[in-house]
């Protein structure tokens, strides 16, 4: 099939890196010049593992391309809207260039009809799909599917080529025939639904594994009390089939573009039609003071860090991403400042994005520079940089060993038989 994708951002790039590969034509499209000239030199914008070789293969089959104007797509029959819908200042989504996308895909439809369908790839509150079908109304043979991705930032490729399930959100046979057509060489579980059921998924999926994770989080600050260990506790939940083992890390909070973005949007179109959701509410504070909890496990081992040399390791929301949006890192650098530490971070790949927000920050080429002469160091985000090490060497080279375990990823018992003094969150 001839697909648009409209947007190269995470979203967009991954799905026309993974439709090409899966033996559509496909045109990537973007307003930004710049990216484009990149991308057509087969230069990935963002940090995923494995998309910038995949991204040079198609290009070279000559499966992808990429352009700056609409108009190259007027021959595709599938245009997919992979736009970005920033939080408003009131947290709901902004949808203005959702809402761009499809009146210039109207344009090109109405210029040249023939069977079409919009893809509304991007998160969106739950109508939006039925609002754009409204205003394409007058359009014949322009119809709307909503498909809203899953994809995790780290393994997005993987995600998109191997998904969970696929959602298609469509009521027309006729669309969701071409949906399925779209998809035919991936082996999924389908959800052939409404648009709004398709919409609200997404919306629910996120919010549901944010659930999750504040619920960890909150009885870790329970677990520290009683000095039990939260990663047992989570790995005897995790067996239940019924509770299953994936999102109980119990850490410093989560962060990135989706959680965050979506429990408020969430919660936002719950407050519009007069429903409350107090438990994501909750989730929500949980997850803003689970960092401030963390510090507070700080002060038992350094109570006063002026002037202190404190190491902190892993910058970006999650490994493998060069992503720092709403990263737990910003407010635990943000707090070390306002106590006077000389912070000594290091992260892999998002030190330089940091830096423009942290510049009296002192960024480190390895962990184990971070951590010399440092009178604690901290982890928080779990890259296998910062979490194999070389333990005997950095007892020997930190001013004061103490490690606080942000994610629960260092060897507990081994570091302590080491001479550290260690704390995780909800274990000691
Ligand atoms: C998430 C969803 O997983 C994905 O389906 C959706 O499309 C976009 O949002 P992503 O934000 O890329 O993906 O990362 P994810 O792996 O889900 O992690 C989100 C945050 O939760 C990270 O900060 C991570 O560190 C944290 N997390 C995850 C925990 O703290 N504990 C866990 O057990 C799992």
């Amino acid at each position: 099939m001839k697909v648009a994708v409209i947007g190269t951002g995470y979203v967009g790039l991954t799905t026309a890196v993974s439709l090409a590969m899966n033996g559509h034509q496909v045109i990537g499209i973007d307003l930004v010049e710049a990216k484009i000239v990149k991308l057509r030199q087969g230069i990935s914008p963002i940090y995923e593992p494995g998309l910038e070789e995949a991204l040079k293969q198609v290009l070279t089959n000559g499966a992808l391309a990429f352009s700056t104007k609409l108009q190259d797509a007027g021959d595709a029959d599938v245009f997919f809207v992979c736009v970005g819908t920033p939080e408003a200042e009131d947290g709901t989504a902004d949808l203005r260039y959702v809402y761009s996308a499809v009146a210039a895909i109207k344009e090109i439809h109405q210029a040249s009809p023939k069977s079409r369908v919009i893809v509304i790839k991007s998160t969106v509150p739950v109508g939006t799909g039925d609002k754009v079908a409204e205003l394409l109304s007058g359009c014949q043979e322009l119809s709307v599917a909503s498909n809203p991705e899953f994809l995790r930032e780290g393994n997005a490729l993987f995600d998109a080529l191997t998904p969970s399930r696929i959602v298609i959100g469509a009521s027309e046979p006729k669309t969701r025939e071409v949906m399925e057509e779209l998809y035919k060489g991936v082996s999924a579980p389908r959800v052939v639904t409404t648009r709004a059921n398709a919409e609200l998924i997404k919306y629910a999926s996120n919010a549901f594994l944010a659930t999750r994770i504040s619920f960890m989080n909150e009885l870790s600050r329970l677990s520290a009390a009683l000095g039990t260990d939260m990663v047992t506790i989570a790995h005897g939940m995790g067996l239940d089939s019924r509770i299953g083992p994936e999102f109980l890390r119990a850490g410093v909070g989560y962060g990135g573009s989706c959680f965050p973005k979506d429990t408020i949007a969430l919660l936002q179109l719950a407050a519009q039609n007069g429903i409350s959701l107090s438990i994501l509410e909750q989730v929500r504070k949980v997850n803003a003071t689970q960092p401030v909890w963390f510090l507070e496990q700080l002060q038992k081992f350094v109570p006063d860090c002026r002037g202190k040399r404190i190491a902190v390791l892993g910058l970006a929301f999650k490994p493998d991403t060069d992503d720092i949006r709403e990263a737990p890192s910003l407010s635990i650098l943000k707090a070390l400042e306002e106590k006077g530490a000389a912070v000594f971070a290091y992260d892999p790949i998002a030190a330089d994005t940091v830096r423009q927000k942290f510049p009296n920050v002192s960024y480190t080429n390895t962990a184990d520079e971070a951590m010399q002469g440092a009178h604690a160091a901290l982890l928080i985000t779990e890259w296998k940089e910062c979490v194999q090490l070389d333990w005997a060497k950095i007892y020997q080279s930190m001013a004061q060993p103490v490690l606080l375990d942000g994610r629960n990823a260092w060897p507990a018992e081994l570091v302590k038989q080491a001479g550290f003094q260690y704390c995780g969150v909800g274990r000691s």
